[in-house]
């Protein structure tokens, strides 16, 4: 039976968590986020850590056979969706409307291979997306990926050549209150830790987690170096 005698708590539980607030993560992609594992495995090496309380977000919330009913499941990956149609349909935006973080991954580009986007469209689409990141929160900490190969077709070429374009990109965009890391999931990623051609098999999601990580934890760092000093941009929601 919960009592009446609770309520004069409740003020001071909002007053703790608005003084120590939680970091905000947000993996984003398509299916390379969304159906693989490497978000289990990320989340589990975490709770070692200083980062334990890292809040994943997203509204992706499905269980998919990772085997571990722990980890927090948050994510904004989309299975197939292309760099160039969320880009252009705005979609990111309402993602993080709804799902307001402090650190972002992207591993995006893999359907606009298969879907024979230009990678000047591809690149044109990350930059929108690099913008209505900082339009939500002028501090985002945002890893980028260059991406893991496919083991189907004959798109490895392209891939490298997008992957090759990645840096200098980001470079371009970079600002010291919101960083672009960029992470190489490419090198050393061979079609054996692929599962299906296209996702990572439990081989792959440990190389895949073994990239984010580092640049993740200097994301977290610089996102709590925010809070800590008092300048991290506060939401309503
Ligand atoms: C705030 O977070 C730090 C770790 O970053 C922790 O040591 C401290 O206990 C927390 N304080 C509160 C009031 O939760
Ligand atoms: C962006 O700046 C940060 C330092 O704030 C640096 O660590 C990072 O490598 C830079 N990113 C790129 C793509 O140059």
């Amino acid at each position: 039976m919960v009592s009446f005698k609770l309520l004069p708590l409740i003020p001071l539980l909002l007053t703790t968590a608005a003084q120590n607030a939680t970091i905000r993560y947000m993996p984003f992609g398509d299916s390379i986020t969304e159906i693989i594992c490497w978000r289990a495995l990320l989340w589990e090496k975490l709770q070692t850590t200083e980062w334990a309380s890292v809040d994943f977000v997203g509204s992706g919330k499905t269980e998919n056979n990772c085997k571990d009913s722990k980890y927090d499941r948050d994510n904004e990956g989309h299975s197939g969706y292309l760099a160039v149609n969320i880009a252009n349909q705005n979609q990111l935006d309402g993602w993080l409307q709804r799902n307001p973080a402090d650190v972002i991954t992207m591993h995006l580009g893999t359907n606009d291979m298969t879907g024979n986007k230009a990678i000047t469209e591809i690149l044109a689409a990350f930059t929108k997306m690099v913008g209505q990141m900082r339009s939500h929160n002028a501090k985002m900490k945002i890893v980028v990926a260059q991406i893991i190969p496919l083991a189907i077709g004959s798109y490895n070429t392209k891939i490298q050549q997008l992957n090759a374009q990645i840096p200098t990109w980001a470079a371009g965009l970079n600002k010291t209150e919101s960083p672009i890391w960029v992470v190489d999931q490419y090198t050393g990623f061979q079609n054996s830790d692929l599962r299906d051609g296209v996702h990572p098999n439990a081989a792959g999601d440990q190389k895949m987690l073994n990239v984010w990580y580092p640049a993740l934890i200097k994301a977290f760092a610089a996102a709590k170096a925010d809070q800590n000093a008092g300048t991290a941009v506060k939401f309503v929601a």
